[in-house]
């Protein structure tokens, strides 16, 4: 029986996602996969877990696996919030975005959004939402959330992320960050991941697993734990508990040993800044023309603007997705899969598609 389906020689750029599990996770899971263990999180690699997560974050975390982002998300703000309660975040946001009402529909948040440019919040930008507490008109902005990395591909300093836990909890608020790709900040910060997440004063963490070589796998971290409550109960009422947990733990626990977030994660980025560099250097020499770029690649994605046509044209050899149709802008996305070849193939191609463009 031929179990392998899909052609091995197709590449692409259209997500971390796209990119296979790490042989180390999968080793992971292959160890864990003997025997018997008590369901629903009572097994050692989740109580192991734990300790690993106390390790990187602090003895006060307390981790909660769950299969997703979206789920990470959902159900870590709804432990922050009251049912009056709405979640400030900019425009580009996840969890605005790409979680199809979630938050709203199964999470009962209403979201305040901001514009911000490179996907960064700031104090002052939260302060265009961030008012009217005690009016029964308004939903209660009661958390800020945050993306790090950002929806963009930026990353925030530990500085800025300070100065915004600093702001809101002044203003009575929670701080809440979506790090689906946590790892690949570490990466580009050159720092421990508690550096600009429980030492920078963030409130609760949705730490990211399969964006860096998990078979699936995410979890809620609670960093302060007087910002959550009730995640007990609210991950099997959200659909969140696994009752294979050991193998969701297993691979994050793979995941935070001998460093392989970060191996994984420095790779990802190395191969963004390459194809960045090697399409800066086509422009300098003038081999590539027409490519420009909107926004800084601090991680392991690329935000370029294409003349029309040349992204379906390139599409049919590599997948990856527009960023904004209505500007010719994409988005290409590395992995820790991605390979100097994956890169120098791509831009060879879109060297010889914009020659014909
Ligand atoms: C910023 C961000 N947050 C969360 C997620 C998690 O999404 P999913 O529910 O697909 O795991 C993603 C995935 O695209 C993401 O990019």
């Amino acid at each position: 029986m031929t179990l392998r389906l899909h052609d091995l020689d197709l590449r692409g750029f259209a997500s971390d996602n796209y990119a296979g599990i790490h042989p180390e996770v999968l080793d992971a899971i292959t160890a864990a996969n003997q025997g018997h263990q008590i369901a629903y999180g009572e097994d050692v690699y989740t109580a192991r877990l734990q300790q690993v997560f106390a390790e990187h974050f602090g003895d006060q975390a307390q981790v909660f696996p769950v299969f997703n982002g979206t789920g990470a998300n959902v159900v870590g703000l709804q432990s922050m919030l009251p049912r009056w309660g709405a979640v400030v975040c900019t425009s580009t946001a996840h969890i605005h975005t790409d979680e199809a009402g979630a938050p709203e529909r199964v999470g009962g948040i209403k979201l305040l959004t901001v514009d911000a440019p490179d996907g960064k919040l700031t104090p002052e930008l939260i302060d265009q939402q961030a008012w009217g507490w005690g009016d029964e008109h308004r939903a209660q902005p009661l958390v800020v959330s945050i993306t790090q990395t950002t929806e963009l591909g930026t990353a925030y300093t530990v500085d800025e992320v300070r100065a915004i836990a600093d702001h809101v909890h002044s203003l009575g608020m929670k701080l809440h960050m979506d790090g689906a790709r946590i790892s690949n900040a570490a990466a580009t910060l050159g720092l421990p991941l508690r550096a600009f997440t429980t030492d920078a004063g963030v409130d609760v963490l949705s730490f990211g697993g399969t964006k860096n070589g998990l078979l699936y796998g995410e979890a809620i971290v609670v960093l302060n734990p007087s910002a959550s409550e009730g995640l007990h109960y609210l991950r099997k009422l959200n659909m969140q508990l696994s009752s294979k947990m050991r193998f969701v733990s297993a691979q994050l626990i793979a995941l935070l040993t001998d460093d392989l977030y970060l191996r994984s994660a420095q790779h990802a980025n190395a191969m963004a800044a390459r194809l960045r560099g090697a399409l800066e250097a086509g422009i300098a020499d003038g081999s590539i023309q027409g490519v420009g770029f909107s926004q800084e690649t601090q991680a392991n994605g690329v935000f370029a603007t294409l003349p029309a046509g040349v992204a379906d044209r390139l599409r049919e050899h590599f997948r990856f997705y527009d960023w904004d149709a209505s500007r010719n802008e994409v988005r290409w996305m590395c992995s820790f899969d991605t390979s100097e070849q994956d890169i120098d193939d791509f831009v060879a191609a879109l060297t010889r598609e914009l020659a014909t463009a």
